[in-house]
């Protein structure tokens, strides 16, 4: 039985959805009583940390679809079972900085695998849990590399590297997922300035756990 509510934050590359995260955080804390764990994906513990490196090391361009895909996957499954699914246990609010919609707007609508075969494997990886409610932080591709580019603390990954081509078959994936799933999806601007986009997240996520309580 799961008490806690799962809240993932999605994007293209440069959308700011950690930055917007990082802010949201005290805030949230202020305002919500129950704990808050904020976690990534791939990654948020040490196996799946690892396998983060493998999947996104630069070097590593000959790295076929289906393996990434696959690398993903485990990366979640060892996260879910190690860290996620145990908080929303204890009654956490989690905050999954991406979860199973990347997998699905990267791997499917990016690089063209199979779409049921993801939604197969990623509630093998889940045990079948969606998020409650995800924010979608929506910008063009050329906004999103263009800002990565820019920002020189951030650290630059394979998939920073490919294409503008894919990275706008990502953006559309994305789009037409929160026009399919709008009960659980919603779109945030993220062109608009940060304090904005902070203020839209913020309200968006109180509005969801105000009604959820009830
Ligand atoms: P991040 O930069 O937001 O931490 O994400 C790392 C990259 O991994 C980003 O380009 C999106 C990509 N990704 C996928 O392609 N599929 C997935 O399932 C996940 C979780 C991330």
């Amino acid at each position: 039985m799961t008490n806690g509510y799962l809240l993932s934050f999605e994007g293209p590359d440069g959308a700011g959805k950690t930055t917007v995260l990082e802010r949201l955080l005290p805030l949230l804390r202020e305002k919500v009583s129950q704990p808050i764990l904020v976690t990534r994906e791939p990654g948020g513990v040490q196996i799946s940390e690892r396998i983060r490196d493998v999947i996104l090391d630069v070097n590593h361009t000959q790295m076929d679809s289906k393996t990434e895909l696959l690398l993903y996957i485990a990366a979640r499954r060892q996260h879910w079972v190690e860290k996620v699914a145990p908080a929303l246990d204890e009654g956490c609010l989690v905050l999954m900085d991406r979860f199973i919609d990347s997998s699905v707007v990267y791997q499917g609508a990016g690089r063209g695998l199979d779409k049921a075969a993801i939604a197969w494997l990623n509630d093998y990886a889940t045990d079948k849990r969606k998020p409650d409610l995800t924010l979608y932080f929506d910008v063009p591709s050329e906004v999103g590399l263009e800002r990565i580019n820019q920002n020189a603390s951030r650290e630059v990954n394979r998939l920073d590297l490919e294409a503008l081509e894919l990275h706008q078959k990502v953006r559309n994936g994305y789009l037409a997922l929160a026009e399919s799933e709008s009960d659980r999806i919603v779109t945030i601007d993220a062109t608009k300035p940060l304090d904005e986009v902070v203020k839209e997240a913020y309200d968006t996520v109180l509005r969801f756990l105000e009604k959820a309580v009830l």
